[in-house]
């Protein structure tokens, strides 16, 4: 039985067609958070599917509802706790690897693992990777675990997430990441010239740090830049990428544009990969 077939007694006709149809689930077998969005018109019932949630997935011990939009400079969302257990600390297993978070403190999206190991796939042996807005690990962390790098560079600005990251680097028995808290303009200097492949996972505003990007990278070298876009301004953002290398005197060339996850009407979260030629 669905959670929602669960519902049908308690809901009204009208209330069942508000329900969403799917939510995040993060987490482990025993224990994980449902993260959900809950209509204005359904506010009054949401600790009725909030305990739906929790007898259909066993594993759930707390429903928190999305109360704003992802935010701010650390990408949080604010969440207001509407069944179970006030501690939404949890561990994630994704590609063989761990990863404990709190979605109320760090940004973290189960949805993108397909993409994480899209680009572990990508990694050639001995290389020096970077990892931008690596939040509390995923992408350094699969990476590692996929493939086999020289070493990893990871920057984060959240110092909450950092702390999970260094917990997850434990935790995988990591070897090979080296974390670095701050901002990526104030940073990444020291590795300059040092990086043979740069992945830039922030999509609203990846390609103002392009510059510190095509820094990192040596002579030749790869770039994963994330943005939203629209499929028909997508010559817009290889524009403004082009316009960004040009002005650096760096020759580059597309070598795939990859449709990630549907963002909004008609709008994609996109990977754009370039390399420095
Ligand atoms: C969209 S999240 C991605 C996190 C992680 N890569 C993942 O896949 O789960 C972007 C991350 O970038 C961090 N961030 C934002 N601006 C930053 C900056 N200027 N320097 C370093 N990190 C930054 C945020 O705190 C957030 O954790």
């Amino acid at each position: 039985m669905t959670y929602k077939e669960l519902l049908k007694k308690k809901l009204t006709k009208k209330e069942m067609e508000l329900i969403p149809t799917s939510f995040d689930i993060v987490g482990s077998k025993e224990k994980a958070v449902a993260l959900i969005e809950i209509p204005k018109e359904l506010e009054k019932k949401e600790k009725t599917i909030a305990k739906a949630i929790m007898q259909k997935h066993k594993n759930v011990k707390s429903v928190l509802k999305k109360s704003s939009p992802i935010k701010g400079v650390f990408r949080v969302r604010e969440y207001k706790l509407i069944a179970g257990d006030k501690n939404t600390e949890v561990t994630h297993t994704e590609s063989g690897c761990r990863f404990i978070l709190d979605p109320r403190t760090s940004y973290f999206s189960p949805r993108e693992g397909t993409e994480r190991l899209r680009i572990a796939e990508k990694v050639l042996e001995g290389e020096t990777i970077m990892v931008f807005f690596a939040g509390v690990g995923p992408f350094p962390l699969v990476i590692e675990k996929k493939s086999k790098p020289k070493l990893i560079l990871a920057v984060e600005i959240n110092p909450m997430a950092v702390d999970y990251f260094l917990d997850n680097t434990k935790l995988n028995k990591s070897k090979l990441i080296h974390i670095v808290l701050g901002d990526v303009r104030e940073t990444v200097e020291d590795f300059y010239g040092k990086c043979d492949r740069v992945v830039m996972p922030l999509p609203e505003t990846s390609i103002h740090f392009l510059e510190e990007s095509l820094k990192c990278l040596k002579k030749h070298g790869t770039c994963h830049l994330y943005c939203f876009s629209e499929e028909v301004y997508l010559h817009d953002k290889k524009d403004e990428i082009d316009k960004i290398a040009k002005h650096m005197k760096k020759k580059i060339k597309f070598t795939e544009v990859q449709k990630v996850l549907p963002y909004g009407p008609r709008i994609w979260k996109y990977r754009i990969d370039f390399e420095v030629l």
